[in-house]
C-alpha cells in the first residue's frame, strides 16, 4: 500500500503496525477502507481505519486505543451529508452500525433507538406502531446519529422538536445521558456534535396507521416534485442564509446545470450537486466555490456549506 506514504504519519503507528492496534475490538475493522463505500455521494479516498463497534465496551476500548496511538478520528452514520476529500485520510472513522447500535424499543407513545438506525427504518417501525411524527423525515437517507447532531429537518420541522433524551458517550469513553434541559439545537446544528450519540428517546403521538401511511406519501411526493432525487448528491449543499433559499440564490445566478469534470449543479434544484459517477471532491468543491463567489457577487449574501467537508 503506498497510499498513505502521502500522508502525515500517524505516531508509532509503524513500530507497532498498523493490524495490531486495533487488536482487541471486537467489532469490524477494516484497513485502508475508500470512503466512498460510505457516502451517498460516492466519493472519498482511503482512511487507514474504518472501525465499526461491536457495543459500547468495544467503543470505549476503541477510544482508549485511539488516544494512546494519537489517532484521529471522526464518525460516520449515513455518509449523508458528507463530502470527503480525494486522497484519503490518515485516521480511524467509526460507524456504529452493529445489531447492539440499532436496537429499536417502544414505550407507550416512547420511541427508544440506537444511534445506528436509519431514519427509514424508525419511519417504518413507528408506523407499524401507530406512532406518529417522524414522517417529514421521509426520503432523508441518514442515521438517527448524524440527524440528531446536526438537527435534520425538512417540511418547517426539525428532529429537535421529538427529542426527550439523548445518551452519548464523550471522547473519554464516559457515558453521559442528557435530557431536553440541557440540548441545544439549532439550524442544523446541535451541542451533542462534540460527542459520539449512542441512542435516544423520542416522544411520538398515537395516530391511525393509514393517516401515517398517507403523510409519510404525501411528504416523499413533495420531495419528488422539488428535489433532486437522481444521481449521487448529498442533499443540499450550503444553508439556506436567513431569508433567503440557497437553491433560489444559486438559480438566479444562472447556474443550473453547471458543469465541473463530471459533477453539475441540479437542473431541477440548484442547491444540489450531483454526479452519475466518478466525479472528485475537487470538481464538487470548485462547483461550491463558483456558486459561493457568484452569489456573493450579485446579492452580498455569503453561503455556508450545509454539508461537512473531510479532508
Ligand atoms: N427554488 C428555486 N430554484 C431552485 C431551488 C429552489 O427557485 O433551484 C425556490 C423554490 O421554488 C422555493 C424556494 O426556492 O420557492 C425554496 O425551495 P425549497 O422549497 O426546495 O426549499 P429549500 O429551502 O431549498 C429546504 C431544506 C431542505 C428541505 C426543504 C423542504 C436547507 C438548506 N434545505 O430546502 O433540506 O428538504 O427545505 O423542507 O435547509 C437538506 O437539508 O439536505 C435539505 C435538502
Amino acid at each position: 500500500m503506498n497510499w498513505w506514504k502521502q500522508l502525515n504519519p500517524v505516531k508509532n503507528i509503524n513500530i507497532i503496525g498498523p493490524k495490531m492496534i486495533f487488536n482487541g475490538i471486537k467489532g469490524k475493522v477494516k484497513l485502508a477502507e475508500p470512503l466512498k463505500r460510505h457516502t451517498t455521494f460516492k466519493i472519498g479516498g482511503r482512511v487507514r481505519f474504518f472501525i465499526e463497534p461491536r457495543d459500547t465496551a468495544d467503543l470505549k476500548l476503541l477510544l482508549i486505543l485511539r488516544k494512546r496511538y494519537k489517532i484521529p478520528l471522526l464518525v460516520i452514520g449515513g455518509g449523508s451529508n458528507i463530502l470527503a476529500g480525494d486522497r484519503g485520510m490518515d485516521c480511524a472513522v467509526i460507524r456504529l452500525s452493529s445489531p447492539y447500535f440499532k436496537k429499536i424499543s417502544f414505550q407507550d407513545n416512547r420511541l427508544e433507538a440506537g444511534a445506528g438506525n436509519f431514519l427509514q427504518r424508525l419511519i417504518s417501525c413507528a408506523q407499524k406502531q401507530g406512532l406518529s411524527g417522524l414522517e417529514f423525515l421521509a426520503g432523508i437517507p441518514g442515521t438517527l446519529g448524524g440527524a440528531l447532531a446536526m438537527n435534520a429537518g425538512a417540511w418547517e420541522r426539525n428532529i429537535a422538536d421529538l427529542v426527550e433524551k439523548v445518551t452519548v458517550m464523550d471522547y473519554n469513553g464516559k457515558v453521559k445521558a442528557f435530557t431536553k434541559k440541557y440540548l441545544q439545537f439549532g439550524y442544523r446544528q446541535s451541542n451533542l456534535a462534540k460527542y459520539i450519540i449512542l441512542k435516544a428517546r423520542l416522544k411520538l403521538d398515537r395516530r391511525e396507521k393509514k393517516e401515517i401511511t398517507r403523510q409519510i406519501d404525501r411528504y416523499i411526493s413533495q420531495r419528488k416534485n422539488t428535489q433532486e432525487l437522481s444521481g449521487y448528491s448529498a442533499g443540499c449543499i450550503f444553508k439556506n442564509p436567513e431569508g433567503y433559499s440557497a437553491g433560489r440564490l444559486i438559480d438566479l445566478c444562472g447556474l443550473k446545470g453547471k458543469r465541473i469534470g463530471r459533477a453539475y449543479i441540479s437542473p431541477r434544484h440548484a442547491n444540489f450537486i450531483l454526479h452519475k459517477g466518478k466525479a472528485c471532491a475537487k470538481d464538487v468543491l470548485k462547483l461550491m466555490g463558483l456558486a459561493k463567489r457568484q452569489v456573493k457577487d450579485k446579492f452580498n449574501l455569503r453561503l455556508e456549506p450545509e454539508i461537512k467537508i473531510w479532508k
